[in-house]
């Protein structure tokens, strides 16, 4: 036998020698979850370890996660059912309180990147990520209200927006809309790849966005198609984007694949809250081991050529790899 494999992995030294795929802090995007009112930090059941977090008690958050490496954040907002209606009108209040938690966080942390959610979904009665009108989403009619959100989300001071709605030609349109505003610098990071999946499910109790009727699959992409997402990559990127999303990442890993081997733009991928909570469950039962299935799935999704995770396990692995 000439060839023998195995000599690349007689040690660990060697093993890290050979290592391909790397993960490092400042790949990692934290989702956090907001909530209006004081010194509130309310757990979410689906999701152990993670919050709904009020403004002040974020902040102290974001301290802790910055002294441990992370530095960028994706927001999320749960808003009260009273305050929807069917246009998401409040999701461009300059007083509402997500927005005011970004100028917060902002003004405290300049040097943390934000990245915002642009989609109807959080603010709307119908739970819907676009306008519902008689029953059916009306893609043209949803882009402006789109618009108006991010265009908001820029004045509060998010370096990113993140469109997560899959309507078609929103990325153009936001693009010109944050340009017009004097927003040149703001980035659009586009939840290109977005299936209908039903791994979202922890995340809608967060928010309780729940769809009240029907589904999301005359937007979001169906889960037996891979040739489909490169329209939709190709696309994005004509339009402005500066990074595509793959998402949910671990069932979409060839996905993941082909964006980052097929477009030159920094591909992200979304471990959704389905993914997060599987591994929590099965870990609280003993069945497996949390921090080395968790270590196991980021790099699973780095090596099929995502930079960027966003991941609810991003503090925990900052906190094992201090430790
Ligand atoms: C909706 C949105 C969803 C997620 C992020 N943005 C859910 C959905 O499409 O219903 C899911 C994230 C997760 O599950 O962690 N705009």
């Amino acid at each position: 036998m000439f060839r023998r494999p195995r000599r690349n992995r007689k040690n660990e030294h060697i093993r890290s020698m050979v290592r391909e795929t790397s993960v490092s802090l400042n790949a990692f995007i934290y989702p956090l979850f907001l909530i209006d009112g004081k010194a509130k930090k309310i757990a979410i059941d689906s999701m152990p370890g993670i919050f709904r977090w009020s403004e002040d008690m974020v902040l102290h958050e974001i301290e802790s996660c910055l002294e441990l490496g992370i530095t960028n954040f994706a927001l999320f907002p749960a808003f009260e059912e009273s305050l929807k209606d069917s246009r998401a009108t409040i999701s461009a209040e300059e007083q509402n309180f997500y927005l005011r938690a970004i100028r917060a966080i902002k003004s405290r942390f300049p040097e943390v990147i934000l990245l915002s959610d642009v989609a109807m979904d959080p603010y709307s009665s119908d739970g819907h990520d676009g306008l519902v009108i008689d029953g059916k989403i009306d893609n043209d009619l949803t882009i402006p209200i789109l618009c108006k959100m991010a265009v908001a989300q820029a004045h509060a001071g998010v370096d990113i927006v993140g469109p997560s709605d899959m309507m078609d030609g929103r990325i153009g349109a936001i693009r010109s809309s944050l340009d017009q505003a004097g927003f040149t610098e703001v980035s659009i990071m586009s939840y290109c790849a977005k299936y209908a999946s039903s791994f979202y499910g922890p995340f809608r109790d967060a928010l309780d966005s729940a769809p009240k009727m029907g589904d999301k699959k005359s937007y979001q992409m169906d889960p037996a198609n891979r040739k489909e997402a490169r329209i939709e990559a190709a696309l994005d990127m004509e339009e402005g984007a500066d990074f595509i999303m793959v998402k949910p990442a671990l069932s979409y890993l060839d996905v993941i694949h082909d964006l980052s081997s097929t477009f030159d733009i920094p591909v992200a991928a979304y471990n959704v809250s389905g993914e997060y909570s599987m591994i929590k469950a099965a870990a609280a039962r003993g069945w497996i081991d949390e921090g080395k299935a968790m270590e196991e799935v980021i790099t699973s999704i780095r090596r099929a050529g995502a930079s960027v995770v966003l991941t609810y396990f991003a503090k925990e692995f900052a906190e094992r790899a201090k430790s």
